[in-house]
């Protein structure tokens, strides 16, 4: 029941195609042994589509974007894992791979490999759109996308205006504002000149890959528009090849459930604050999270917070305001319906709590970094603190107040040492560190 596709891949530039190919050949010819020409080309020939397929190109234009293809073709993302498999290619059930990634294949940096969804919601969605078409035997998704209504008012637009994301899944987009919006635009790292609220620049294929992201999984765009060197506790956007958006990381957060008291009460510290720069900051927007995992907070090597995952983060927009989609319902098509069933209710705006994601980090979370670690007094201080924040009946000022409780708490417990670069050695001489 593949989707039979076509079109999308005319869309590559011919070069790629000849990249594709050495690199195939390259990783075919290590573990290969001699064999005639023919059986070569064979080879490679089915490594190639495999490759092509495994980063999801084939599916383009309705994929995230193409900028990091090239670093993929040149193995300056490389993962000594693909490397030691026999088809030189990960596992493709899993959502991310950790890499390493080079600008002069001198010095390499850990970073990570994300899926947008997980290879089997990609299949559902890909067969949902042919579906839609009901021409499913011959469908290609580009061609289905770009006959839809909404790709056509996309087609038109000068200015991506909130009716234009109305009815998408994705809690970025579900209370927007134009202020939001024009920030996507101007910073949308796939297009070669970003800086302009006006999608001029903007190819048909840019404005595809850009709705299809949008639609699909929001992640890869709050890492672009909310910069992690501006502040913003999110990882570098490095790029995207196909269904792939490579960015900087180390270690996942249930790394160190286990480790030492002073550790644990640092990344617990971290995490109260990055919640708190979520709910106010400069640019007055609150974020929060829609559900919380371990899986959505990774740290730096240098001991450094930050969120892996924002795929559950939604954003609203406290100065401008929003346009909520008039009626649930309204406004839904096949783009509501690529990674969900069309059938959810979203919350509405009104909805969202300041408490909301602090009382699922106070569940869910911290209990997993500070239970049983302290001495007896601190101990139960730190228990009661976690208590009422995570009492979701408490009001918003009760629970944030147990929040900042529980800040106080951690401060002094948390060590000055090599560990904390983030903070070190500052933290030596000021204690606001
Ligand atoms: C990244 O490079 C380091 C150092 O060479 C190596 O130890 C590590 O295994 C590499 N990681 C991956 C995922 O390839």
């Amino acid at each position: 029941m593949e989707p039979q596709l076509g079109p999308e891949a005319a869309a590559l530039r011919p070069g790629w195609l000849a990249l594709l190919l050495w690199v195939s050949a390259l990783s075919c010819s290590s573990s290969l042994p001699a064999s005639s020409p023919s059986s070569l080309v064979s080879q490679v020939r089915t490594s190639y589509n495999f490759g092509r397929t495994f980063l999801g190109l084939d599916k383009c234009n309705a994929c995230i974007g193409t900028s990091i293809c090239k670093k993929f073709f040149k193995e300056e993302i490389r993962s000594d894992n693909w490397l030691a498999s026999h088809l030189g290619l990960p596992p493709d059930f899993l959502l991310s791979y950790p890499a390493n990634y080079s600008d002069d294949s001198k010095i390499w940096r850990p970073v990570e490999i994300f899926r947008l969804v997980s290879k089997y919601q990609n299949e559902i969605s890909d067969r949902r759109i042919c579906a839609s078409a009901s021409a499913p035997k011959t469908c290609s998704i580009e061609r289905v996308l770009r006959k839809t209504e909404r790709f056509q008012k996309w087609l038109q637009a000068k200015r991506l205006t909130p009716d234009l994301v109305q009815g998408l899944a994705s809690p970025l987009l579900r209370c927007p504002s134009q202020r939001l919006l024009d920030r996507v635009v101007r910073r949308y790292a796939e297009v070669a000149d970003a800086g302009s609220i006006f999608m001029d620049h903007f190819t048909d294929r840019d404005k595809l890959r850009l709705l299809y992201t949008l639609a699909v999984n929001s992640h890869p765009i709050l890492l672009q528009i909310f910069p992690g060197a501006e502040g913003w506790p999110l990882p570098k956007y490095l790029g995207s090849c196909g269904r792939f958006l490579v960015s900087t990381s180390t270690r996942l957060l249930q790394e160190f459930y286990g480790a030492p008291p002073d550790q644990a009460a640092d990344l617990a510290y971290q995490l109260l604050g990055v919640l708190e720069s979520l709910r106010s900051n400069d640019l007055n927007y609150f974020f929060y999270f829609t559900h919380i995992d371990a899986g959505m907070f990774g740290v730096f090597n240098n001991g450094h917070l930050f969120i892996r995952d924002a795929s559950a983060v939604g954003v609203i927009d406290k100065q401008e305001g929003s346009q909520e989609a008039t009626r649930a319902g309204e406004n839904k098509d096949i783009f509501s319906c690529l990674v969900s069933s069309c059938q959810v209710q979203l919350p509405s705006c009104e909805s969202v709590s300041e408490k909301q994601s602090l009382v699922l980090v106070c569940q869910k979370l911290l209990p997993r970094l500070l239970q049983g670690r302290f001495p007896s007094p601190v101990q139960d201080d730190i228990d009661s603190a976690l208590a009422q924040c995570g009492d979701s009946t408490r009001p918003d000022p009760e629970v944030l107040g147990a929040a900042s409780w529980l800040k106080d708490i951690l401060r002094p417990l948390r060590t000055c040492d090599s560990r904390f670069a983030y903070r070190y050695p500052d933290c030596k001489y000021n204690d606001k560190f």
